[in-house]
């Protein structure tokens, strides 16, 4: 680590009930709202107390990037990037499931957050997909027992992945589910989520931006504890973190890991900007 990072604090000494049997946290920011796991979120999940979470934000692997086999097992970089773009980042695992095996792998571990969704408040899902996953999530979701509640469009602006003589690949989804009912209280947020990710500042090939994952985890006040089992470069718990939310996220891969503590550790020492839509 170069000199001007900051200090990342890993393995705290802390065994309380709810923590017995999970493995130390690759990462656990300061003040222990924000908890990062290194490893596979199938074993994970099963050892998180029931009903601990208010709200999942998950950008789980696609296996898009093609209809047959053989497509699917290309470096992650050949399936989602334009072809005369330099490989930027490194390959992770779980991409190149056929559609049956997609449906029941996220079944699996739909359901697992559906055991851990706080029945006290109005506990949701918002899992991203695209136009090739789109409608095994919807199943799976349902499948795992939450109620399908429609979608969000990302909309990733004109700047993205142009198509010559087809339709700009524009959009991407998010598919939302709740535990129960959404009582009709607060804020109304919108259902367009509108931004563009550079590469150049993207540490992770799947990167999601954080305005959107901000508007996401801010949308209720009583969304308290976010989770995130495919945490990647974390996103999701830089925007929780953000958004004064606690949050827990699982990655298998340890260089996205390291990458997620680090970010998380900057965002922690910054005071946090007023997202763009509310300025
Ligand atoms: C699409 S990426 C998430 C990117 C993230 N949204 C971001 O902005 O950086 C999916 C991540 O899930 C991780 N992953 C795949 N299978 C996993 C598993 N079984 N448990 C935990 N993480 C897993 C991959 O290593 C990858 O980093």
């Amino acid at each position: 680590m170069s000199m001007a990072e900051p200090a990342v604090s890993r393995s705290p000494d802390r065994d309380t009930p709810a923590t017995a049997g999970l493995p130390d946290p690759y990462y656990q920011s300061p003040d222990g709202r924000i908890t990062l796991y290194h490893g596979d979120c199938r074993e994970i999940l099963p050892r998180l107390p029931e009903g601990s979470v208010d709200l999942v934000v998950t950008d789980p692997p696609y296996s898009g990037g093609g209809a047959w086999g053989s497509d699917r097992n290309r470096p992650i970089a050949q399936k989602y990037q334009n072809s005369d773009v330099v490989q930027q980042h490194s390959d992770y695992q779980g991409d190149c499931r056929d559609q049956h095996s997609l449906r029941l792998w996220m079944f699996w571990w739909l359901g697992e957050l559906r055991r851990l969704a706080n029945p006290h408040v109005a506990s949701a899902c918002a899992v991203f997909a695209d136009w090739r996953n789109l409608t095994c999530g919807i199943d799976a979701l349902q499948m795992a027992g939450w109620v399908y509640r429609g979608l969000l469009v990302w909309d990733k602006t004109e700047a993205c992945r142009p198509q010559r003589g087809w339709f700009r690949s524009q959009i991407e989804f998010v598919i939302l589910g709740s535990a129960g009912c959404i009582p009709r209280d607060g804020r109304t947020t919108p259902s367009i989520l509108r931004e563009y990710l550079p590469g150049a500042k993207r540490e992770h090939q799947a990167q999601k931006p954080v305005g959107i994952l901000r508007q996401i985890c801010g949308a209720r006040d009583d969304w308290h504890t976010v989770i995130d089992p495919f945490a990647g470069s974390g996103s999701t718990l830089e925007a929780a973190l953000l958004e004064g939310r606690r949050a827990i996220g699982i990655e298998l891969e340890e260089r996205y890991c390291e990458i997620a503590a680090k970010r998380l550790a900057r965002a922690q020492q910054q005071p946090p900007l007023p997202l763009q839509s509310q300025i």
